[in-house]
């Protein structure tokens, strides 16, 4: 059967691949963030999943403003890299599981949540960008990849408590399907930032650094976090952290086995606009 072995977590700030793809790595400015993840990139080398379910949002790129799914999972073979306004990054396509995202829109639908289920589907730097991150600059990416895309862009986003038992029921689904694959589910978003408005530009490192803490240690917790406190706390784009808890809700602890392994932890100030925040957590 197969499992999640191992959950990621990172911010995807588009200013991040266009450093990668302009090769500003080593800038001075940027240097310290890459450094970050430099043990990540040699984590995944040594523990390569056959498949990364990657929970991300997109930023009105395939879905306008006049079709706003709130949950939506990609069971496509392949996606194309979104024109975001500046042609598309020059990275590889991505190629998609569509036998596991299937049964995963099965399981996951007989369990009473009702997601979106996209055929085609571009996906743009809320997934592409911890990507590049996690796997740097290669030809091909090193696997497929599930793209499950969650609406934080538009009023209503779903709760955090809605999403953790998401994950629980991603996991019951994994752990049904019937050939020995390892799965690795990435939670993507966040920190605290704000892009717009009379409070853009808001950073709050410390509420930033107690959510890595409580989403290791109290998820189930940390899941009955009211939107509000994310918006006044971690300003209106710090609700893309509600999608964190969308990973943290498959590890095995949830469903009554052991605490994950704390495999990496880095946050960093600035990132464009935003704080950068990371973890990878290890199912033993
Ligand atoms: C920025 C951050 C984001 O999460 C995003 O989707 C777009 C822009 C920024 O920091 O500029
Ligand atoms: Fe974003």
């Amino acid at each position: 059967m197969a499992s999640i072995s191992a959950s990621v977590y990172t911010s995807h700030v588009p200013a991040i691949g266009v450093a990668m793809d302009l090769g500003k790595t080593a800038e001075p400015y940027w240097q310290p963030l890459f450094a970050g993840y430099e043990y990540s990139k040699q984590w995944l080398r040594d523990n390569e999943p056959d498949v990364v379910f990657l929970v991300y949002n997109d930023h009105a790129t395939a879905f306008s403003l006049d079709l706003i799914p709130t949950f939506a999972i990609g069971c496509a073979e392949k996606y194309l890299v979104a024109d975001e306004g500046w042609g598309p990054r020059p990275v590889p396509d991505v190629v998609g599981h569509p036998e596991l995202a299937s049964h995963i829109a099965q399981s996951v639908i007989q369990d009473d949540f009702d997601l979106t289920i996209v055929n085609n589907m571009p996906v743009d730097h809320g997934l592409t960008v911890p990507l590049s991150l996690m796997c740097g600059q290669p030809q091909v990416w090193p696997c497929p990849v599930i793209p499950f895309a969650v609406n934080v862009v538009q009023y209503p986003a779903p709760s955090g408590r809605r999403c953790f038992e998401l994950g629980k029921a991603i996991c019951r689904a994994v752990e049904k399907f019937d050939e020995p694959l390892r799965v690795q589910i990435w939670g993507t978003g966040g920190m605290s930032h704000q892009l717009q408005g009379a409070r853009a530009g808001l950073i709050n490192r410390e509420w930033d650094n107690r959510f890595i803490d409580r989403l290791i240690a109290e998820p189930a917790e940390l899941a009955r976090l009211p939107h509000i406190d994310y918006v006044r706390e971690a300003g209106s784009e710090g609700i893309e952290l509600v999608m964190w808890l969308i990973a943290r809700g498959a590890m095995a602890d949830v469903a009554g086995g052991a605490a994950p392994k704390v495999a990496h932890r880095f946050y960093h100030v600035p990132a464009s606009n935003t704080a950068v925040g990371h973890l990878i957590l290890e199912n033993s």
